[in-house]
């Protein structure tokens, strides 16, 4: 049976499958850079798409209060297992699409991003981006590493092309604060991903 990458039931069959090349085991070096820089001040951080939660948990080691957001029941499972009681994520099990509405809206300084901008239908793209201005607050930070950067058809996951990814955050209220080709990225994703960071303007 093809399944809809939309549902999580795509995602929920790759975890039971173990077929889950996306994960690292570990934090991305990338973020473990930022994270102890000091230049990100602790705050509330959402991340999308968590997966089994490495970097959410990074994070939240750094004394951010982190919210990790996934639909896939196993991938949720995996994250309430690997919960640190010392430093919580807070865990939600619910599609990143449904998030809109008053409980979430303007909450965040932070939105981490790895790859689920690229597991999403590229479709939904506008509608990612809609939610992250939604989700942040004014002046709040969107981390992303845009990932994979290519132009083969066909996904998941979906290919990305950072310079696109800027220009639509930026038509949704954001401004490019920094971008570069992380020299730490794992070496399987050397100059295949851009960290790029942008500010959620007052006015969106
Ligand atoms: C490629 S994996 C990345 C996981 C994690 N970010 C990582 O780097 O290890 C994409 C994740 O996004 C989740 N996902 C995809 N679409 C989603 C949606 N609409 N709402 C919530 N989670 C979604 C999947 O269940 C999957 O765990």
């Amino acid at each position: 049976m093809l399944l809809d990458t939309n549902s999580p039931l795509y995602w929920q069959e790759s975890y039971a499958n173990g077929r889950i090349p996306w994960d690292l085991g570990h934090p991305t070096p990338t973020f473990a850079r930022l994270a102890a820089s000091g230049g990100y001040p602790p705050g509330e951080m959402i991340v999308l798409g968590a997966g089994r939660g490495h970097d959410a948990r990074l994070f939240a080691r750094h004394g951010f209060a982190v919210t990790a957001v996934d639909f896939a029941p196993h991938a949720a499972d995996a994250m309430r297992e690997l919960n640190d009681p010392a430093h919580p994520v807070q865990i939600v099990q619910k599609d990143i699409f449904e998030l809109d509405g008053e409980k979430w809206n303007g909450r965040f300084d932070y939105l981490l991003e790895y790859t689920c901008f690229c597991a999403i239908d590229p479709a939904r793209r506008g509608d990612y981006a809609a939610l992250a201005a939604h989700l942040l607050k004014p002046g709040g930070l969107y981390i992303g590493l845009a990932f994979p950067i290519g132009k083969r058809p066909g996904g998941p996951p979906f290919v990305v092309q950072p310079d696109a990814v800027i220009e639509l955050l930026t038509e949704h209220g954001f401004k490019l604060q920094h971008r570069e080709f992380p020299h730490d990225s794992v070496p399987s994703r050397q100059n295949i991903e851009e960290l790029i960071i942008l500010k959620r303007q007052s006015r969106i």
